[in-house]
């Protein structure tokens, strides 16, 4: 079984006084047997970086290309540079908000892993296609889309996050969330053999303190991508227990 990853995607939130809230988890938490990872706002990477805790940084999203006239964008490289070890790509709010298709998320993927960086892409559906019954297919569409070609198995992260669980405070029922993560799980051992196995394949979508040990003993979650209760030492630090159990 893959080692269980927590990780907290702060989305526009948090700001210089953050680092109080990483240290404050870091006490909690010194040791954590589990990999957890903080996406701050980019120009917070650098800030959560220095102070030395035992939780990797990582970004919300990078740019497909390593340098260029791309106003505003910032790309894996320097992400890389400046101490980050992972991007989130291809979360829902960036395919809604910035039109991402598949075909994008997969170029950002690509250079997430060419510059060293874990890559965790984000898969979900929406609550009208799993009301009409589509989800695996939709699911299964964006894995296909999204997951570059030549993409190594051991720099890559899948998340799963139904639209409609994200900060909603909605959950898919248990069943719900094995039967995607078991499709998941053999799409990524149909593609990549035995290392498909190893892929870990996290849950995010209204996790909290209250539901994230049920969640986590689900077989194949191998852990969450947290959104509003990763602000908060006192809410992220049950998350990070969890994941260590
Ligand atoms: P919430 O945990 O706030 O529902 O957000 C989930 C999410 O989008 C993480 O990427």
């Amino acid at each position: 079984m893959p080692r269980k990853l927590a990780a907290g995607n702060w989305k526009m939130n948090g700001g210089p006084g953050s680092a109080a809230m990483l240290n404050a988890l870091a006490e909690a938490h010194p040791a954590p047997d589990c990999d957890v990872l903080i996406c701050p706002p980019a120009p917070l990477i650098t800030t959560l970086v220095s102070l030395g805790t035992p939780f990797q940084i990582g970004a919300q999203d990078c740019h497909s290309a390593e340098s260029g006239a791309h106003t505003g964008d910032t790309s894996a490289k320097l992400l890389k540079e400046i101490g980050a070890s992972a991007a989130i790509v291809g979360h829902s709010e960036r395919r809604t908000d910035h039109g991402e298709t598949s075909a994008t998320v997969a170029a950002k993927a690509n250079a997430a892993m060419s510059a060293g960086l874990l890559a965790i892409i984000c898969v979900g559906e929406t609550e009208a296609e799993r009301d009409g019954g589509r989800t695996l297919k939709v699911v299964g569409g964006q894995i296909a889309g999204s997951v570059p070609e030549d993409a190594e198995a051991q720099n890559l992260v899948i998340a799963y996050e139904p639209v409609w669980a994200i900060g909603t405070g909605r959950t898919p029922t248990i069943e719900q969330i094995a039967e995607v993560h078991d499709f998941i799980r053999e799409t990524l051992i149909a593609r990549f053999g035995d290392a498909g196995a190893e892929i870990r394949i996290l849950y995010g979508g209204s996790v909290k303190p209250s539901n994230v040990e049920e969640i986590f003993a689900v077989p194949n979650v191998d852990g969450g991508l947290v959104g509003g209760a990763s602000l908060k030492a006192e809410d992220f630090g049950p998350i990070v227990a969890a994941a260590s159990t």
